[in-house]
């Protein structure tokens, strides 16, 4: 199985995921002929598809939730969104049952690097946004040994932080092009509004209630609403501000494409000391696949491979398939290739 570009689907490529839209399965796996659905596809503005062909047939994906888990939060955090913008209470029950679902699924994920690509469609990002985000805080928080009330309470926090963007013009949060000055004032109002939102929900822990207010913090204190700085920042919105840009930088978002793994993880780097808490982003990176399975990447000799295996402990190294020679012709034979033991080859490169 892996991914690739909507608008580099071919007729030997067959489903290997189901494609969702509007929380209903648009196509299944086992429909025929993929090639015959791209340009609907692309009109439905469905930017990847997980496929499975002839040089990705023996490869698995260790996604870190389940299709099932995803899809049920999305509906729950759907609700809860048009409940608060009618004014009716929210089922936190529902809210509290799921994240504890949600935290024994990654409490069971033994794998040491996880495969963070997940699709999100376009149509549904702020709800995919809310899920993966509550998941990725949950993976960092098993590394940090919290107890289950505090991943619970984390949890919570996480999948409600951007609550507050109910109340933000639809047409400012979906604008392509740069926000001015006023719109991103409005922008920033978010972590308050939808602290107010909550706020006479007693059943939320406070400190659920500090990841909707703190997300936006930097520890340099150069973020909002506060400006508050390093430690005055708390630890779970210190957890939720990784996981809410890697999510964001990862994901297809009206105003430019997706970033691959690596150079969202780069671009953490580089801001990190500034924006980000340097320790909870090392434990983040640790359990990353910097080239998850399925990526198709280009090597330091010019030749294409396909990412077959993780290598644990070693993210920059995995276990690859080469598909094309230096010159970039084709294999009949694609071979397998230990990157730990070909130190002279590198990756430069991941291909879309
Ligand atoms: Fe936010």
């Amino acid at each position: 199985m892996r991914i690739v570009k909507t608008e580099n689907i071919s007729s030997n490529m067959k489903l290997a995921k189901p494609i969702y839209y509007q929380g209903n399965i648009l196509l299944n796996t086992n429909c025929d002929n993929l090639y015959k659905y791209r340009e609907r596809l692309l009109e439905l503005e469905v930017n990847n598809v997980y496929i499975e062909d002839k040089i990705s047939e023996d490869i698995v994906i260790n996604n870190l939730i389940s299709e099932e888990t995803r899809l049920k939060g999305k509906n729950i955090i759907r609700r809860v969104f048009t409940d608060i913008s009618n004014n009716q209470n929210i089922n936190i029950i529902q809210i509290n049952n799921f994240i504890e679902e949600l935290t024994q699924e990654i409490l069971n994920n033994q794998k040491v690097l996880i495969n963070l690509i997940d699709l999100k469609s376009y149509d549904s990002y702020t709800f995919d946004h809310s899920v993966n985000v509550a998941a990725l805080s949950l993976l960092i928080a098993k590394s940090l040994d919290y107890n289950k009330q505090k991943l619970i309470k984390l949890g919570v926090g996480a999948i409600l932080h951007d609550i507050g963007k109910i109340s933000i013009p639809k047409d400012i949060l979906n604008k392509k092009t740069k926000l001015n000055d006023n719109e991103f004032k409005a922008i920033k109002k978010h972590p308050s509004l939808g602290y107010t939102s909550i706020k006479n929900h007693y059943e939320i822990s406070p400190l659920s209630r500090i990841i909707i207010l703190s997300h936006h913090e930097k520890v340099d204190g150069s973020g909002y609403p506060k400006g508050l700085i390093g430690d005055e920042i708390h630890e779970f919105a210190r957890i939720v501000a990784i996981t809410d840009v890697f999510d964001a930088l990862t994901s297809d978002r009206c105003y430019r494409k997706k970033w691959s793994t690596n150079k969202a993880i780069d671009f953490l780097i580089a801001n990190a000391n500034s924006h980000f808490d340097i320790n909870i982003l090392n434990t983040f990176i640790q359990k990353v696949s910097l080239y998850p399975n399925g990526t198709l990447v280009k090597l330091s000799t010019g030749a294409i491979a396909v990412v077959k295996k993780q290598n644990k402990s070693f993210p920059l190294r995995p276990i690859i398939r080469i598909i094309k020679d230096d010159l970039g012709n084709e294999l009949k034979e694609p071979y397998i290739l230990n990157l730990l033991e070909v130190k002279n080859i590198t990756i430069i490169d991941e291909i879309w």
